[in-house]
């Protein structure tokens, strides 16, 4: 079923023309999320090799007071993403004192299902979806109480997956957008050993594969387009000097692809760059978001794989 409106249908078609039109032939990964995407995400963080997930939720679990003395009482939580996670209902649970929790989501459908699923588990929060795109500027409910702190939630390491450029952007819009005294709990994945990071990418079930591809099963159905994704490969790497995962889809043979009336003419092993996920030191972060927030705390797994970190306004 194509669920897109005529403009999300325009500009997706721009988005991928453009993209493909490029030297080095690129798509934006948000074409991951279809509903099988999601789906397929989902399975990735149950992977062995995908450890983003479980260190996430270990420092959630072996923190969780500290964490909880952090966030404090009277608080307004703002998940932007899913909200539907482990991760979510953890906090939600623990968090005693929390009086709102806003989901904050670009899929309406998705929002307002979750919205009332909690609703029902957790009656004494009050639960106020809000349906916006949270890379642009976007309306936060009033807060029912002049004392309400607000803490932004943003987990998963999701920030990696804008370029620094964009994750200062990012930075800056939410700072915008929340009141002087907002803080905000970052899941930020940390540089480490290139063999542990590709594998995260490579898993041997081939799931990162299947997510790979599907953007490609995405833009035929939703754009009308004949990608074969029996033609394309997957290929996952550490670009050290970047200090990024880059994914790829490689064409196997010489081939053409027609989107509309364009048509995109592929070499044997031509790559299309499907997306970034950018691994930091704590050094970089605290640099990065350094001209909005400092740093108050990092809490890492026991591996020091992954971060939670505790920012507030400067
Ligand atoms: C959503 N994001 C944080 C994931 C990541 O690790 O960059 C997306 C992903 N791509 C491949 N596997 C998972």
């Amino acid at each position: 079923m194509n669920n897109l409106s005529a403009v999300d249908q325009s500009s997706m078609l721009n988005e991928v023309v453009s993209g493909l039109s490029r030297e080095q032939k690129q798509l934006p990964s948000k074409y991951f999320y279809d509903q099988h995407g999601s789906d397929l995400f989902e399975q990735i963080t149950y992977l062995d090799e995908y450890y983003l997930t479980d260190c996430e939720k270990e420092i959630l679990k072996e923190n969780i007071k500290e964490i909880a003395d952090y966030i404090g009482s009277n608080v307004m939580l703002i998940e932007l993403g899913s909200g539907n996670s482990y991760k979510t209902r953890f906090l939600l649970e623990e968090l005693s004192e929390l009086s709102t929790y806003i989901p904050v989501d670009i899929s309406e459908e998705y929002l307002l299902k979750t919205a009332n699923q909690l609703r029902i588990e957790y009656p004494r929060i009050s639960i106020i979806p809000v349906f916006a795109d949270y890379t642009s500027q976007f309306d936060l409910p009033v807060s029912d109480s002049s004392n309400q702190k607000q803490v932004v939630f943003f987990p998963g390491s999701t920030i990696g997956n804008f370029s620094p450029e964009e994750a200062k952007a990012f930075i800056d819009n939410i700072a915008t957008i929340t009141t002087n005294d907002a803080e905000m709990l970052v899941g930020v994945d940390l540089k480490k050993d290139k063999a542990i990071l590709e594998a995260a990418y490579n898993d041997r079930e081939g799931v990162t594969e299947a997510f790979n591809k599907n953007m490609l099963k995405h833009i035929n159905r939703k754009l009308g387009a004949n990608f074969d994704t029996k033609k394309f490969s997957h290929n996952a790497f550490y670009n050290e000097d970047a200090g990024r995962v880059e994914m790829h889809l490689v064409s196997t043979e010489e081939q053409t692809v027609s989107i509309g009336d364009t048509i995109f003419q592929f070499d044997e092993g031509e790559s299309i760059h499907t997306e970034n996920s950018y691994k930091y030191s704590l050094n970089d972060f605290e640099e990065l978001v350094s001209k909005w927030y400092s740093v108050e705390k990092v809490w890492t797994d026991k591996q020091g794989y992954f971060s939670l970190q505790y920012l507030k306004k400067k």
